[in-house]
């Protein structure tokens, strides 16, 4: 073996031995974020009031989270957390006023907004896999054996929520069993906040995917998909 190929072979070591290295802590990385469902649950006596014992809404305006997706709940809160409403500004945790700023955030709301931003990175991925973990709820679950017929509009949904409204992505919401009212609002939100509009609390909502999605509805359409999605079996 001449220098220069126990050279390269000793570079090719050196690289495997970073390679092991950096998938070694690529992984504690991951399992440090993993949500711990038990602390999670004991977190949680802060959302009771709103989202119920069980992950259930307690109004209508307020969404269910008992078995939806983790790496979605997870998400939702970390897009809360980093738009804070103040009042008449909205505030980051750097502490500029909501027009000053050249950061686009994704979801505005006053109480969620606040309820994130009280918890560390850690404990909301526990919080959002102590949700993830309860069984889902049917919002009309005991008043109504047939789900309602799906609106035409449905089939745009299905490839990305699931033909029953359980989509298999984690990355996606399941939309079956939540609150009519809570759905209706978020629709409207994403159409209105890529029409430009001012961001209200609880009105805005950006997202590139469901802002095209939520553009090409009427009314009466997002209020008929709102019916069957609420209307549908969670499992
Ligand atoms: C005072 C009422 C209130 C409390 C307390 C509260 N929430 Fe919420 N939460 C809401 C409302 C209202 C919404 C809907 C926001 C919107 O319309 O965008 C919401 C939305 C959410 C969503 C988005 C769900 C989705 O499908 O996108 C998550 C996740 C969430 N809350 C988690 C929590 C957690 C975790 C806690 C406790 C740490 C908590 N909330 C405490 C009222 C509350
Ligand atoms: C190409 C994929 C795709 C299609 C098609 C799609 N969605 Fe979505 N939808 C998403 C994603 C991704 C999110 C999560 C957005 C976020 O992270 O804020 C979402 C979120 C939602 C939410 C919010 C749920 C919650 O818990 O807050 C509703 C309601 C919704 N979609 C309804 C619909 C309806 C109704 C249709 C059909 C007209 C539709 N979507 C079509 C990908 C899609």
């Amino acid at each position: 073996m001449d220098r220069s190929e126990r050279r390269a072979r000793q570079d090719l070591k050196l690289l495997l031995a970073l390679v092991a290295i950096l998938v070694g802590s690529l992984s504690i990385l991951s399992s440090a974020m993993a949500g711990n469902a038990n602390r999670g649950s004991e977190l949680a006596t802060a959302c009771v009031e709103c989202h119920g014992q069980d992950g259930v809404g307690q109004k209508p305006e307020v969404p269910n989270l008992a078995g939806q997706n983790e790496t979605y709940l997870l998400r939702q809160l970390n897009n809360f957390k980093s738009a804070v409403w103040v009042g008449e500004t909205t505030t980051a945790a750097e502490g500029d006023g909501w027009r000053g700023f050249a950061t686009v955030y994704e979801r505005v709301h006053p109480i969620m907004g606040v309820m994130a931003a009280s918890f560390d990175a850690r404990a909301l991925a526990d919080l959002a896999a102590h949700f993830s973990s309860l069984s889902c709820h049917s919002s009309r679950a005991g008043e109504q054996a047939e789900p309602d017929p799906a609106p035409a509009r449905t089939a745009r949904c299905e490839s990305c929520h699931g033909v029953s409204g359980q989509s298999d992505n984690d990355n996606i919401p399941n939309l079956a069993g939540q609150n009519r009212t809570y759905l209706f609002n978020q629709i409207t939100s994403f159409q209105r906040s890529v029409r430009g509009a001012e961001p209200q609390p609880g009105v805005h909502r950006l997202h590139p995917v469901m802002g095209r999605q939520a553009v090409l509805l009427n009314e009466d359409e997002m209020a008929k998909l709102a019916d069957y999605y609420a209307s549908l079996p969670c499992r």
